[in-house]
């Protein structure tokens, strides 16, 4: 595909006040893979650019899924009605256990990557398993698929289970050091990031260590944070020493910096003073409600950490969650953000749907950078739906299409995907 070109249909997307813009039958130009402006009509001096032209679609801003298990995707669905220790002990580490046979998890890999890359996403933060061989395979394919990713080995050394802890904290970091060395010069849109599970599942010289790592090799590092008061109640006993859940991360090093930011996956129980810590760290939330419901963590505050200005983006966490749809997501981020309104803090308002568009695009997306939006210089990422099949009776403005859309997504059709201003390959 040329360089330069100029995407044609009914573009939506977010600016950074969380603004939701829109474009009916307008032209979006991308150059050397970045967005380089939007138009009404095409201009003259454009005309001669190749035109991808997707008439009466809507084109969005690819989606960010900040928080996601690959190695889950076998037990989406299932289990459902245990809360997050049990459903772990019980369906999670014996599922994560299978990926030391390399043919499960190329099947399991193999469906994982060919469903995210016919969703809505294009980026993606992902939980492996504790395997070095299953969690390259992973890689290989998502390199593959053109979709750009960061990719955890997971390290666990406490609490998994026979066939599911690593032995010590030695051996995990050395082992998750030769992975790294072996993710050297492999990939241009796949970075691998530390990953310890959560504190229950690592030792304090393990979280450490990893801490160490991340800084060493200038890398990210993702973990779950406030997910389940059973968690919670559990990460004090093992961390006394610690003012809260958040505050041994931080004693661990794990926050790194705003340079490097950290992903906490939940925060269904950051408080203020967690809130605050996280702010200051430049660590971003995935706000994973549909995980949440499920599993019955709870309701996060979500609406409260975008308004206060923290970096929150969506999760779809297969297996608590059971969808890799963004869409759904982002329909369950309004019906749990309301929820919290009416049950648990009336002055936190209901999210509204551009609020929330924009954590789906913009808002998870600029933990990849200049990324979830059309606004000039952003990297060009584009999803084409096709909503002609949403049953619509009377005529709906743009605005409606959209969120008619992202409530009926099986109702539509994703025809086109754009990564950095490259067509991917749908077939
Ligand atoms: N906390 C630690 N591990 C997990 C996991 O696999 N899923 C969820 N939802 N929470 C976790
Ligand atoms: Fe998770």
């Amino acid at each position: 595909m040329e360089e330069t070109f100029v995407i044609h249909g009914d573009l939506l997307w977010s600016d950074e006040d969380r603004e939701l813009l829109m474009l009916e039958d307008g032209y979006l130009l991308v150059e050397e893979g970045r967005c380089a402006g939007v138009f009404p009509t095409l201009p003259e001096s454009l005309s001669e650019l190749p035109l991808e032209d997707y008439s009466h679609c809507l084109v969005l801003p690819g989606m960010t899924d900040l928080h996601t298990h690959a190695s889950q995707y076998g037990i989406r669905g299932l289990g459902l009605d245990e809360e997050l220790l049990v459903w772990l002990k019980k369906y999670t580490f014996p599922e994560e256990a299978r990926f030391s046979d390399l043919s499960y998890a190329k099947r399991m890999y193999t469906a994982f990557t060919e469903d995210l890359l016919h969703g809505w996403t294009t980026r993606a933060v992902i939980f492996a398993t504790l395997h070095t061989e299953s969690t390259l395979l992973l890689m290989d394919l998502l390199e593959k698929s053109g979709l750009v990713t960061c990719v955890g080995r997971v390290n666990m050394n406490r609490d998994g289970g026979e066939n599911l802890c690593e032995s010590d904290a030695e051996t995990a970091l050395r082992d998750t050091e030769e992975w790294l060395d072996r993710c050297k010069g492999r990939y241009t849109n796949t970075t691998p990031i530390i990953t310890p599970r959560f504190i229950p599942s690592c030792t304090d010289d393990l979280m450490k260590g990893l801490s160490e790592i991340a800084e060493k090799y200038g890398l990210r590092l993702q973990s779950h944070l406030s997910e389940n008061p059973g968690e919670i109640e559990l990460v004090k006993k093992l961390v006394p020493a610690a003012a809260s859940y958040g505050a041994a991360y931080e004693d661990f090093g794990s926050l790194l910096n705003p340079e490097t930011p950290a992903v906490m996956a939940h925060c269904v129980y950051s408080d203020e003073a967690e809130e605050a810590l996280i702010m200051k760290h430049g660590t971003y939330i995935a706000h994973c409600p549909g995980s949440n419901m499920n599993i019955a963590s709870g309701i996060a505050p979500a609406a409260r950490f975008l308004r206060d200005g923290a970096h929150i983006g969506l999760g779809t966490d297969i297996g608590g969650g059971s969808t890799l749809a963004l869409p759904v997501t982002m329909k369950e981020a309004m019906q749990s953000s309301c929820l919290y309104w009416r049950l648990c803090d009336s002055n936190v308002k209901p999210l509204s749907f551009a609020e929330t568009f924009y954590m789906a695009t913009l808002g998870g997306g600029s933990y990849f950078g200049k990324v979830g939006s059309f606004l000039k210089g952003y990297e060009a990422d584009a999803v084409v739906i096709d909503d002609t099949d949403t049953r619509n009776g009377q005529a709906l403005s743009l605005l409606e299409r959209l969120e008619r859309s992202v409530y009926t997504p099986s109702a539509c059709r994703v025809s086109a995907k754009y990564v950095r201003g490259r067509r991917l390959n749908l077939s």
